[in-house]
């Protein structure tokens, strides 16, 4: 037992837990670091098939492997026919981050390697997983929705996979190099909640099955993945730039929360955000209608003027809050926009787990117990009588 605790309630802000070599992220500088690429190097110009690979196997791959690893994706893809059916056992109107995490714990029992937990196994199992939580949120849809899953398609990769999935029509070049670039872009992002979720349950030695699916439930808060749906919620509720004003005013002056600003970590506008913005903007173009970019333009503008005369304080715009528009322009519906996190950060929380599992920090893999101060009842004797704590510990 630790005598001198330096952190309480701090959510562990600032606190270092572990050494990882996957990923970086420079707050004050704005760099987000994949192995050593600044993301935003990466983004456009490699696949999300690469940046998994480079995020597993801590290289970019050469062509040769490139291609056996978006082949063993392909494999991958289908979902077991077991797990389509029960899918579609469930309420339509289920969270799709809940079917999407307890489906992910499904799979678990339709692997015949389960209790293999070598290196090779948990890789085997996570590539499989980056490949099917695609699946899972695309056929959700259209389970949800009354319609028949589609099967993937061998031929294509992916993030056209994804799309293809859920809307049953093949994106041209530009709708899959946006997504391609989105899902590159949510990848990895190191300790994050999620991550730390991850990286939490594999050191204790659980399988991956569950370690991700922690990862999934995380996400789906609305603090952290939970934020992209709820700022296009926000700007369908705003509905036009002269609403904005008021929207702020009423929303800072009450204590509550602009979504898709402030980071935990940035302390400048997060790297991500700038290449999404122009995304959106040509997405926008594309359908005819701007307004939803145009509205994030205008209120970025406002929302961090007014945290400096309400709050005196710099605030600055996160991945989420040009993501909301694009994947609005991109025809993904809005409920489904934190699943699309998780297709992207699956990557990730694979690269986490293994290395918790496998090389994390030296010597060894150690379980995650941190302490907590107890500051509840005691009724100061050595042997307590349950009355004099109170009548509600007996009956309760
Ligand atoms: C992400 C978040 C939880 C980080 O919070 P944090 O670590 O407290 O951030 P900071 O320390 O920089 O906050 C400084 C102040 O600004 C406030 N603030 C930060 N982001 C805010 C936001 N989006 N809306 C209103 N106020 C905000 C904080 O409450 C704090 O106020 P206080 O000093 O009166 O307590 C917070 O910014 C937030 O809730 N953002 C909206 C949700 C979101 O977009 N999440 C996705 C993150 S990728």
């Amino acid at each position: 037992m630790s005598e001198c605790i330096p952190l309480l309630n701090t959510g562990l802000r600032g606190f270092t837990v572990a050494t990882t070599k996957i990923s970086d992220v420079n707050g004050a500088e704005g760099k987000l670091i994949y192995r050593g690429f600044q993301a935003k190097d990466l983004a456009g110009k490699v696949s999300f098939e690469e940046v998994s690979f480079l995020l597993l196997y801590e290289r970019l791959p050469v062509k040769s492997e490139l291609k056996d690893f978006t082949a063993k994706l392909a494999e991958n893809r289908k979902l077991p026919p077991q797990v389509i059916e029960s899918m579609k056992n469930r309420p339509k109107d289920a969270l799709p981050m809940d079917v999407l995490m307890s489906t992910i714990s499904m799979l678990a029992d339709y692997d015949p390697d389960i209790n293999d937990n070598s290196h090779e196994s948990v890789i085997e199992k996570g590539i499989s997983l980056i490949s099917k939580t695609a699946t899972i949120v695309a056929t959700w849809d259209r389970i949800r929705n009354g319609r028949e899953p589609v099967n993937p398609d061998p031929e294509i990769g992916h993030a056209a996979n994804f799309i293809y999935m859920y809307s049953g029509e093949k994106p041209d070049e530009e709708l899959t190099s946006f997504f391609d670039t989105a899902l590159t872009l949510h990848a990895e992002h190191s300790f994050n909640a999620s991550t730390f979720s991850a990286r939490q349950v594999a050191s204790t030695k659980a399988h991956i099955f569950a370690a991700v699916s922690a990862g999934v439930g995380s996400l789906s808060g609305a603090l952290h993945g939970g934020a992209n749906t709820r700022v296009m919620l926000m700007l369908l509720k705003i509905g036009s730039a002269d609403a904005i004003d008021d929207y702020i005013n009423n929303t800072l002056d009450s204590g509550g929360v602009i979504m898709g600003l402030g980071h935990a970590v940035y302390q400048v506008d997060d790297p991500r955000a700038l290449i999404l913005a122009p995304m959106s903007k040509i997405m926008g173009e594309r359908t005819g209608d701007t307004r939803w970019y145009d509205l994030s333009k205008e209120l970025e503008k406002k929302a961090k003027e007014a945290f400096k005369l309400k709050k005196g304080i710099d605030i600055f715009v996160n991945v989420d809050f040009y993501s909301a528009s694009l994947y609005y322009y991109m025809g993904i519906p809005v409920d489904l926009f934190t699943p699309v996190f998780a297709v992207s950060r699956m990557a990730g929380w694979v690269a986490h787990v293994l290395e918790e599992q496998f090389a994390g920090a030296a010597p060894k893999p150690v379980l995650y117990r941190p302490e907590s101060e107890y500051i509840g009842e005691y009724c100061g004797k050595d042997e307590c009588v349950f009355e004099e704590i109170g009548e509600r510990t007996v009956t309760d």
